[in-house]
């Protein structure tokens, strides 16, 4: 929008301003002819009236005066003055070229002046080669033409203050146009700026950061308004999108005190009367309660989302996690231990971190053999859990992370690692399960530095985690 707008701008400026300069310029090399012209008309019927007498009488004294006279005007003007008898042989010229007995018959407005006629125009000239403006009058004495005095000006200074005038132009033009393009570019950015940052708001809000919101307070009030709407329709969205994930984890929370009770009844009726319909019945209880589970964990990580990064340190909270988890580890005939490197600086959130690091432990603990190490190691912006289990093959380690997905059919629901990756993803971090060389495998958790800040798109990039997955 901006570059047409200036290109429609400049053009039009350029076209106003051609309209303006080429006549100017045009009439203004006329009038410096013209005036010029006139001028040494004037000039020249002086002479030939001053050289009147001289010329009649051709007395030595007479023309040396007319001569005297002449020269001093053309050391003033520059032009050249040449008065000759009436065939054409010199009698006073002011810039004598050879012997300065030169004879003009042969130049046509000393012919036409020679004939009492005034002549005044430009011509190219043989002997001078360059154009001369040329001013030719008749010098005559009671009706009869005796001489002719003539003024010539070489072309190249009347064009050289041409040339100056249109260069004046072209640099009065040349800032207009610059001028023009600054405005133009402010009035474009005026525009266009905020309309940038309003799609930039909306792209974030497509990628789930439904905290973004555009600035309302610039732009012509066209843009501030669609700005506002914007706006408020994304408030209603998160608002929505809040009270549907509040339903769900309610719903679920709910659910669990009924489902229990149900369970335990069952389990009575069990111990009474032995009926397979009741096995099948409890059977059928236990998946609704892990269901009912899942969407609350999947409920709590959404609400988990939300909360901003900030500054945490990594060793601190997996010391946390590794203490809570060592009681269950050694139930398992496992060791849990912690290695910390660095001073595990990290940006991101304390409470996501600590959901994910009881994720990865737990899964390792799950899948390792009795006897076996799972090893937490905390070290700048980078968590690993590593155990010594049966590890997974490339395939497995990429769908790991989809949701409901799982190696056999153990008995987790699969949506430990889709938690797990969608938490980092909202710390801004990445997340990989690499295979360990003695067997085994090793989550590998990368967030972002602390004293590199994040640029503000790569932040909300960060936060814009996809709602919809
Ligand atoms: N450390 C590991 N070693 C080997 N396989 C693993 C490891 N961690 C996860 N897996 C495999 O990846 C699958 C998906 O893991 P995920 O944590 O997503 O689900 P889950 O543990 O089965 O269930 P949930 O965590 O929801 O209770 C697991 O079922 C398991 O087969
Ligand atoms: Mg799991």
């Amino acid at each position: 929008v901006t570059k047409r707008l200036l290109l429609g701008y400049l053009g039009l400026t350029l076209i106003v301003l051609l309209a303006l300069e080429v006549p100017l310029g045009i009439q203004n090399a006329r009038t410096e002819r013209h005036d010029l012209e006139s001028k040494v008309e004037h000039d020249a019927t002086s002479i030939a009236s001053l050289a009147q007498t001289a010329v009649h009488t051709r007395s030595q004294r007479q023309l040396a005066g007319v001569a005297a006279i002449a020269s001093s005007y053309a050391h003033e003007t520059g032009g050249r003055v040449v008065v000759v008898g009436a065939r054409g042989q010199a009698l006073v010229d002011t810039t004598p070229l050879g012997s300065g007995r030169e004879t003009f018959a042969s130049r046509p407005e000393i012919g036409a002046a020679l004939q009492g006629r005034v002549a005044e125009g430009t011509r190219w000239s043989r002997t001078l080669h360059e154009r001369l403006l040329y001013v030719a009058v008749p010098v005559a004495t009671g009706g009869r033409v005796e001489g002719a005095a003539r003024i010539t000006y070489p072309m190249s200074s009347v064009d050289a203050r041409i040339v100056r005038y249109w260069l004046i132009l072209l640099a009065i033009g040349a800032a207009v146009l610059a001028l023009a393009a600054v405005v133009g570019l402010r009035v474009g950015a005026f525009v266009t700026r905020p309309l940038r940052r309003l799609e930039a708001t909306a792209a974030a809000v497509g990628r789930g950061d439904l905290a973004a919101r555009a600035p309302d307070g610039e732009g012509p009030p066209e843009v501030r308004s669609l700005a506002r709407v914007f706006n408020a329709t994304v408030a209603q969205l998160e608002q929505l999108l809040r009270s549907q994930r509040e339903f769900v984890a309610d719903a679920s929370h709910q659910l669990r005190t009924p489902l229990t009770a149900l369970r335990l009844r069952l389990e009575n009726l069990q111990r009474d009367d032995d009926r397979p319909e009741l096995d099948a019945a409890l059977a059928e209880v236990e998946r609704l309660g892990t269901l009912v589970e899942d969407l609350l964990r999947l409920a709590r990580a959404d609400a988990q989302v939300e909360s901003a990064p900030g500054e945490v340190d990594l060793c601190e909270v997996a010391r946390n996690r590794v203490e809570t988890w060592s009681a269950l580890a050694e139930e398992h005939g496992l060791t849990l231990v912690l290695a910390t490197e660095g001073r595990g600086l990290a940006r991101a959130s304390a409470a996501r971190i600590g959901q994910v690091l009881d994720n990865l432990i737990e899964n390792a603990i799950h899948v390792s053999p009795e006897k076996r190490t799972v090893q937490v190691t905390a070290g700048d912006c980078e968590l690993r859990v590593a155990d010594e289990g049966p590890g997974l093959d490339a395939d497995a380690r990429e769908r790991a992370f989809d949701r409901f997905w799982r190696a056999g059919d153990g008995e987790g629901s699969g949506l430990g690692l889709a938690i797990v990756k969608r938490l980092v993803e909202a710390d801004g971090g990445e997340i990989a399960l690499e295979p360990r060389a003695g067997g085994g495998l090793e989550a590998v958790v990368r967030y972002g530095a602390v004293a590199l800040r994040p640029a503000p798109r790569r932040r909300r990039e960060a936060a814009g985690v996809d709602w919809r997955s």
